[in-house]
């Protein structure tokens, strides 16, 4: 046959990295995977679960609904609830548009959410700016709608702004900032490198975007992914960019349940300027007209009761013992030539070895841990295809969630010896 019957998506999307790494982790068992980003099985809510879902499922009204098609936004209760709940957290007391339950719309988690938000906004061709590096499964919905990913460097600060102006201005000057369309920050305990961005720095960025806009010709979005930022076990919250007065209408936040419930529920959402929700709403209908009742339901009742609150304080605690573990063992196993960023939140350290040693997935040291049974994920599936610079091989993301301390502490303690026969030598 002379020509593929699949649309240019269809061939251009390739299998993400998560799906092979995860299921490598879950057809070894003797494997110890520092990669997956699962979550601590051991706190998952399941009593909690089982019994809220008995209260959604009592007979009468209530059963009926959470086992009946919901609306595409989702249920109006998860969405007051979780509207009031991060303007709160963002310290506005008093109503605001930008947080009100009508912008919002409810997901299968925050993947979905990022995905009808790109496909809303992102035209092939058109370019996105990420953190450099940035969330590995992201990068897959850029490659497979044919866009472009420009790295901003990172530190651990969040984004350089020098050289996101740098950036900006060159793709003023190159007219390529008519087709960019959006930031795209994972602001809260970054995946991968655990870095937190300051407020300050995202309403710095906002100022940068908007200088620019006139030359692009529409507005610039700064799209938040805030999947971690519950997981927070040390220092304090950081507003969210929609709090910046007066650049609402440019803030797309998008937030999760999973990581902080339970990540088999997949419960999502996005708060969402005017056209934007216009556009991810029909989009959403499109794909499944709303997200499943029942487990939304069931994540209303958790919050409401307070049970959603008393899960998340344990779970905090249990992060933070667990990142200090893994601490303790990169200290103890790891040669001195490898340096880490400490988390304050969320699931992962990131680790940078000499750059004279390679860790990418083609590399003798990957593949070398992996025949020792231990996994980790290499950082160059986190950079952008960006062709303004190399991509950066001698790096690693190592991830504290899914696994037990004992664990934590074997894998770290497999994953050094292994190192060990790669890097310092002469
Ligand atoms: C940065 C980031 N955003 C979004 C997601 C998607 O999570 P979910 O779809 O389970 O909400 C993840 C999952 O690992 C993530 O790391």
């Amino acid at each position: 046959m002379k020509h593929s019957a699949l649309s240019r998506l269809g061939q251009r999307a390739e299998a993400p990295p998560i799906s092979w790494l995860i299921e490598l982790s879950l057809t070894r068992p003797q494997l110890i995977s520092l990669a997956a980003g699962f979550t601590d099985g051991e706190t998952l809510p399941v009593k909690d679960a089982r019994e809220l879902l008995c209260e959604v499922l009592r007979p009468g009204k209530s059963g009926q609904t959470a086992l009946q098609y919901g609306t595409t936004a989702g249920d109006p209760m998860l969405r007051e609830l979780t509207a009031r709940d991060f303007r709160l957290k963002d310290g506005i007391l008093d109503n605001d548009a930008a947080y009100s339950p009508d912008r919002m719309i409810i997901s299968n988690g925050s993947q979905q959410m990022l995905y009808m938000v790109t496909e809303a906004v992102c035209n092939e061709g058109d370019i996105v700016l990420v953190e450099d590096p940035t969330y590995f499964v992201f990068l897959g919905i850029l490659q497979s709608h044919g866009l472009q990913g420009r790295g901003i460097r990172m530190t651990q600060e969040g984004i350089d702004l020098e050289c996101l102006e740098a950036t900006l201005a060159r793709l003023k000057k190159s007219g390529e900032i008519r087709r960019l369309k959006m930031l795209y920050l994972v602001s809260y305990y970054q995946n991968p490198t655990g870095v937190n961005t300051p407020f300050a720095k995202k309403l710095a960025a906002l100022k940068l975007l908007r200088q620019y806009e006139k030359a692009a010709g529409h507005p610039i979005y700064l799209l938040e992914d805030a999947a971690y930022r519950e997981l927070r076990f040390a220092g304090e919250d950081e507003r969210s960019a929609l709090s910046a007065r007066g650049f609402a209408s440019r803030v797309i936040y998008a937030g999760t349940y999973s990581k902080p419930f339970a990540t088999g529920t997949r419960v999502g959402f996005g708060l969402l300027p005017g056209p934007i929700y216009d556009a991810v709403r029909s989009i959403k209908g499109n794909h499944d007209f709303g997200t499943s009742n029942l487990l939304v339901q069931l994540l209303a009742r958790a919050i409401e009761s307070g049970r959603y609150e008393t899960h998340l304080e344990a779970l905090r605690r249990r992060y933070a013992k667990k990142a200090r573990t893994m601490l303790a063992a990169l200290r103890q196993y790891f040669p001195k030539e490898v340096s880490w960023w400490e988390p304050r939140g969320g699931l992962y350290f990131w680790a940078r070895l000499p750059e004279s040693v390679p860790a990418g997935v083609k590399s003798k040291l990957f593949h070398r841990a992996v025949a020792q049974d231990v996994l980790y994920v290499p950082g160059e599936l986190c950079y952008a295809n960006d062709p303004t610079r190399p991509k950066p091989a001698n790096e690693m993301r190592l991830s504290f969630g899914g696994g037990s301390e004992v664990n934590i502490r074997a894998g770290i303690a497999r994953l050094g010896g292994v190192l060990k026969k790669f890097v310092g030598r002469p």
